[in-house]
């Protein structure tokens, strides 16, 4: 007899379940994909003991007849998909038809759903993959599936999963993200005692991150918008030759963003607060990071990440979204041109905004850069590892691994830990939930904000969002609006202020429209300098001053191997640089402005940031990043120092100066330049208003 047998349905099912299902988040995150793809309005969660003794997501979606109950959970039953041509341009969120056999095959499943127009509705009972019981029961239209007992016949996997309140946070994360992508839905997450995140539905998704973030998030964020029509499809035409004359000519369709980036001022530990979607998937995607990074270049600091919210949208067959069992990583047919097209449009953004930074926000900001929106070490994708892609926190698949990085994300716990669940049976039908409004307030304070405040808040009350009503009605909504609009002050006027005098010869203070400025005047002469140079360096017409003495500087060895590297460059950025002996260079030129002991140390600087792996994925990218580093690190050295008196023409040609530059909001190192004390927060102050 063979070897090799055909594996039964059972085991089939638990493997893909291995790949699929691997916390209770990732149940949920099926199930919430189902009941989105079911067009479903309202969508409600429930979890008990962190999903881990029970999941029940109810949806008032198309729901199922019964014949296709049972399909359901036959593996690769699906109604999504026909043929192999259907996978290039997937509209939903599901596809493998695979997910309700994986989850059945290792939780109790039940499965009560009717489409509305059958006599009954059907309910199932599935335990292992084994059917128990299949009733029909009288139903209102949609589908209600618990899964209960999650891993109960995988003992082994069990074992892996975490604390209660841990895989609580992650299903927090994973349902206030889908919770995002759709403010016109209704989202709600219960946990046995509390009503976790409610959600009504709303217009905009300004509204939406106020009902999840509060008003302070919402005020540091700025709104972008964008459009790029496509030259061309990105799946390959056939040749002219094969190609019907009669077939009309394909509309390659556009690349459309919409979505929310931070103003350079809030800054985040990690990328946590980073949310992209596609065509309404969340998805992680590294190439997509690398552009929003790359948009903040020199804008915040490299160690600082910023909060976005990124919403793409675009034909379905330009996005390969079969790269993963678990749907969380997409391919793109046109990869530069995502890349470039979301990379310009969020620096363009920021360029046209200017946001200004305010006195009292940087104050809170400023001290260390806060975490993320959401708890430390939460992804909204459950599955593989985020290491690699997600966060710089280590696979938290190895046990000792994940320690550390528990460890570490202690650290980073600024706001109050999130109470554990209290056991205890959910009272699903009779639960106290005001329908469309903001839920249990209580609940909200304890366990949302925990999740979902960013540490520079006020406690929850202040500003939470339960101090309103339904969102619909809620006044507090649009008000919140309308100052996030207006808060956002800009640094368009700053060639028009008015300069009063320094304050220990180190900042600018200057009087305008809005109020009182602060300006950092070493930072400000920096970037001025810093998008000289660069521009200087583009055109080629950077200005070197010869010394009188050559100026000799020692390397170390491993230093001489990263000077080779970019000696060339160096050499295009003013520099005469000739060796003198193995170790020793001799610096013959520099650029303008450079000199003596700034010089030394500028070099030295160069050579040890360029000596850093750097994890660019592109080599153009690469020099790009080592132009920013050198044109930073001169400006740096050379820019007016503090404690340095400046007269009244000075100042105003610095700030005439300043207002050119395309991001006069920050230096290339990331610190703020310009501080607005408002008017507002004047007359506030002086109990004026
Ligand atoms: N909440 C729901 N309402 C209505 N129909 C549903 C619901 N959940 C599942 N279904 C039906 O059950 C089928 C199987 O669901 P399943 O999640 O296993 O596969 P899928 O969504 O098609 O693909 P994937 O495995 O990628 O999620 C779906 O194709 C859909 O027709
Ligand atoms: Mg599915």
């Amino acid at each position: 007899m063979g070897r090799i047998r055909i594996l039964s349905d059972q085991v089939a099912n638990q493997i893909a379940a291995g790949e699929v299902v691997d916390r209770p988040a990732s149940v949920v995150k099926e199930l919430l994909e189902n009941s989105l793809d079911a067009g479903a309005t309202r969508i409600r969660v429930e979890v008990e003991a962190g999903g881990r003794r029970l999941i029940r997501i109810t949806d008032d979606g198309h729901g199922m007849g019964r014949d296709d109950v049972l399909l359901a959970f036959e593996r690769h039953a699906t109604s999504k998909l026909r043929t192999a041509d259907d996978l290039l341009s997937i509209a939903t969120l599901g596809f493998r038809g695979e997910a309700l056999p994986s989850i059945a095959s290792v939780a109790r499943v039940t499965l009560e759903t009717a489409t509305g127009d059958e006599a009954a509705g059907t309910r199932l009972e599935i335990a292992g993959g084994k059917i128990l019981h299949v009733d029909d029961a009288a139903l209102p239209r949609g589908a209600t599936i618990a899964v209960a007992d999650l891993f109960f016949n995988t003992p082994a996997r069990r074992k892996f999963l975490r604390a209660e309140s841990t895989e609580l946070a992650h299903v927090t994360a994973l349902v206030t993200h889908y919770a995002l992508a759709h403010p016109e839905k209704h989202f709600e997450l219960l946990s046995a005692t509390h009503t976790i995140l409610s959600a009504p539905p709303v217009a905009r998704t300004a509204e939406r991150i106020y009902q999840i973030f509060g008003k302070d998030t919402l005020a540091q964020l700025l709104p972008v918008a964008a459009e790029l029509p496509l030259a061309h499809a990105g799946l390959p035409e056939p040749p002219p030759w094969k190609k019907d004359p009669d077939e009309p000519v394909r509309d390659p369709g556009a690349l459309r963003l919409t979505g929310f980036y931070s103003k350079p001022e809030l800054q985040k530990l990690n990328r946590n607060s980073i949310y992209i979607f596609v065509n309404k998937r969340l998805i992680r995607d590294r190439l997509l990071m690398h552009a929003i990074t790359e948009a903040y270049r020199n804008v915040i600091p490299p160690t600082s990440f910023p909060v976005v919210l990124l919403f793409l949208e675009m034909p379905p067959e330009e996005v390969d979204v079969n790269v993963h069992p678990a749907k969380t990583e997409v391919r793109f047919r046109q990869q530069s041109l995502i890349h470039d097209f979301v990379r310009d449009s969020l620096r363009t953004a920021l360029i046209k905004a200017r946001p200004a930074a305010g006195f009292l926000a940087a104050l809170d900001n400023a001290a260390a850069a806060s975490p993320s929106l959401m708890p430390p070490s939460t992804s909204p994708l459950p599955g593989s590892p985020e290491s690699a892609t997600f966060t710089a926190l280590p696979d938290d698949s190895d046990p000792d691994a994940f320690q550390t990085a528990s460890r570490e994300a202690e650290r980073f716990q600024l706001t109050p830990r999130m109470p554990s669940p209290v056991p205890g049976k959910l009272p699903f039908a009779a639960n106290g939930v005001n329908p469309g409004g903001w839920g249990d307030r209580q609940a909200w304070g304890e366990a949302a904000a925990a999740l979902f405040q960013p540490a520079s808040l006020p406690p929850a009350g202040d500003c939470s969002p339960a101090a309103g009503d339904a969102a619909g009605t809620n006044p507090g909504v649009e008000t919140a609006l309308v100052e996030a609009e207006q808060a956002a002050a800009n640094l368009n006027h700053l060639g028009s202020l008015r300069p009063l005098g320094q304050l220990r010869d180190s900042f600018i203070l200057a009087t305008g429209e809005d109020g009182l400025w602060i300006i950092d005047q070493h930072v400000a002469h920096e970037r001025v300098l810093f998008e000289k140079i660069l521009r200087d360096r583009q055109t080629e017409k950077v200005q070197r001053q010869r010394l009188l003495m050559p100026m000799l500087v020692e390397l170390k060895p491993w230093q001489m191997v990263v000077f080779t590297q970019i000696a060339d460059e160096l050499e295009r950025n003013g520099f005469e640089v000739e060796p003198f002996g193995p170790q020793t260079l001799a610096v013959k030129a520099a650029p303008v402005g450079l000199e003596g002991g700034a010089l030394e140390r500028m070099l030295a600087e160069v050579i040890e940031q360029s000596s850093e792996d750097s994890d660019e994925p592109r080599q153009n990218e690469d020099l790009a990043a080592l132009r920013g580093r050198i044109a930073a690190s001169i400006a740096c050295h050379s820019a007016i120092k503090v404690n340095t008196p400046l007269d009244h023409v000075r100042m105003e040609w610095l700030l005439l100066e300043l207002a050119k530059t395309s991001h006069p909001t920050s230096c290339p190192h990331g610190r703020p330049i310009a501080l607005l004390y408002s008017w507002k927060e004047i007359q506030r102050a002086f109990h004026r208003i």
